[in-house]
């Protein structure tokens, strides 16, 4: 196992209700919330006027920015900068997905900036600060209620890029399962191959520490377990509350303290997204199988009869290459069986610029850690995603 410093400050609190806490919890920040969201959803559920209720009765006074794009843009990050240091805000509280907590990161980092907050994300500036942040999350995928990250989107430059710091960390998360029930079949699908994903390149690791093996193993079984459940049974709460924690677990440091990150399919997927403005979770589902298929061989083909085995139930056999490619052709399977797309022209891109796409994913020679790919591997995996 290899050195590493682990540190989350981030408190959870998990269970049917506990909304119920997020007035309490937000006063111990000031009277001032500015309320992050996105496109209408809290509204359909009842949610907003639950939690506006809950403030309200803490005599906080509630500023709003909703509309938060899935995807979120850098335009909606200096809007509510801007509110942020008009209204003197205490507390920065996203309700939603990963767009609107992600929203709420740079928020509250712009609020303390005077320069143009794309400058953290283009990595220009380090952060000296940001104003509190929490959420409360509506949406089983991208762990972001208990990491300090944030991806936000510039359209105009076509660039979707990851940033964080050490003031990003929501101080809460309240995680209650029961307001994931209305998430949609696609998003729901969405948000299990997003936390397949973030384990297994934490998985596919080169410093293949046992105990970080087994965690991921045990989390990405619960969510090939439960994720069919949540689909065919949304209202089920043991399905729902597994997938959420499983989606925190997934990247708030817990399986990546000693593995690396392998990065390829992250990478290559922001492309996608800030190409064609793609959900996170169907990039992920394309590029995801293609990529393993690429990538076995003599050298890792261990690790994908571990894979296959120990995450995919295939029967050990004598043949780990047979028993390693089964295991990729069960991930191409089960992503089949969600309704998950496995093709570019399955979210409708169709005849992309392969050479656009594979020169601003890999920036440098080579991209991913686990395996090094070159341009040329890049674009080899994507035509056979076509
Ligand atoms: O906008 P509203 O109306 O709220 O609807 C959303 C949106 O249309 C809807 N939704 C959310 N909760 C719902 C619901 N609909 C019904 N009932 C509910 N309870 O779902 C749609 C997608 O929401 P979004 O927040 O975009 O999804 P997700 O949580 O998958 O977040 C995706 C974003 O997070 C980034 C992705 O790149 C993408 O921009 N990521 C963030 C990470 C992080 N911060 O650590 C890591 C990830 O790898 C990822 O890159
Ligand atoms: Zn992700």
């Amino acid at each position: 196992m290899k050195k590493f410093y682990f540190h989350n400050s981030t408190k959870i609190y998990f269970g049917e209700d506990e909304v119920n806490r997020v007035g309490k919890l937000s006063k111990e920040f000031g009277s001032k919330v500015l309320l992050v969201y996105g496109k209408g959803s809290i509204k359909r559920t009842g949610l907003y006027d639950r939690i506006i209720k809950l403030l309200e009765v803490e005599d906080i006074k509630v500023f709003e920015l909703g509309g938060i794009d899935p995807n979120p843009r850098i335009e909606s990050i200096r809007e509510g900068g801007d509110l942020c240091k008009k209204h003197n805000i205490d507390l920065v509280l996203g309700v939603g997905g990963g767009s609107v907590i992600d929203a709420a990161k740079g928020i509250a980092s712009a609020a303390l900036y005077d320069g143009d907050p794309w400058d953290f994300y283009s990595h220009k500036v380090e952060s000296k600060g940001a104003l509190p942040i929490a959420s409360v999350l509506t949406l089983a995928a991208t762990g972001s209620e208990m990491n300090p990250w944030s991806v936000v989107t510039n359209f105009k430059t076509k660039d979707k890029n990851g940033w964080g710091s050490a003031y990003t960390y929501p101080k809460f998360s309240i995680l209650d399962p029961t307001l994931t029930y209305s998430v949609s079949y696609h998003q729901t699908g969405c948000g299990i191959v997003d936390i397949l994903t973030h384990v297994y390149e934490f998985y596919f690791s080169k410093e293949d520490s046992y105990l970080n093996n087994r965690m991921c193993e045990a989390i990405m079984k619960t969510v090939i377990h439960y994720g069919p459940i949540a689909l065919k049974d949304p209202n089920n709460y043991e399905a729902r509350a597994n997938l959420m924690f499983s989606s925190t677990l997934a990247l708030n440091g817990s399986v990546g303290f000693s593995n690396s990150w392998e990065g390829f399919n992250h990478t290559t997927e922001h492309v996608l997204s800030a190409f064609y403005d793609i959900a996170h979770g169907d990039g992920l589902s394309i590029l995801g199988p293609h990529w393993m298929k690429h990538i076995l061989d003599e050298n890792n083909v261990e690790k994908f009869y571990e894979f296959a085995v120990n995450v995919w139930g295939i029967e050990p056999d004598e043949d780990h290459a047979y028993v390693a490619s089964k295991g990729i052709s069960a991930v191409f399977d089960f992503y089949r069986s969600i309704e998950m797309p496995l093709r570019l022209k399955d979210v409708d891109i169709i005849d992309p610029d392969l050479d656009e796409i594979v020169n601003k994913a890999v920036s440098g020679e080579t991209i991913g850690s686990f395996v090094k790919l070159t341009k040329e591997d890049v674009k080899h995996i994507l035509m056979f995603s076509l």
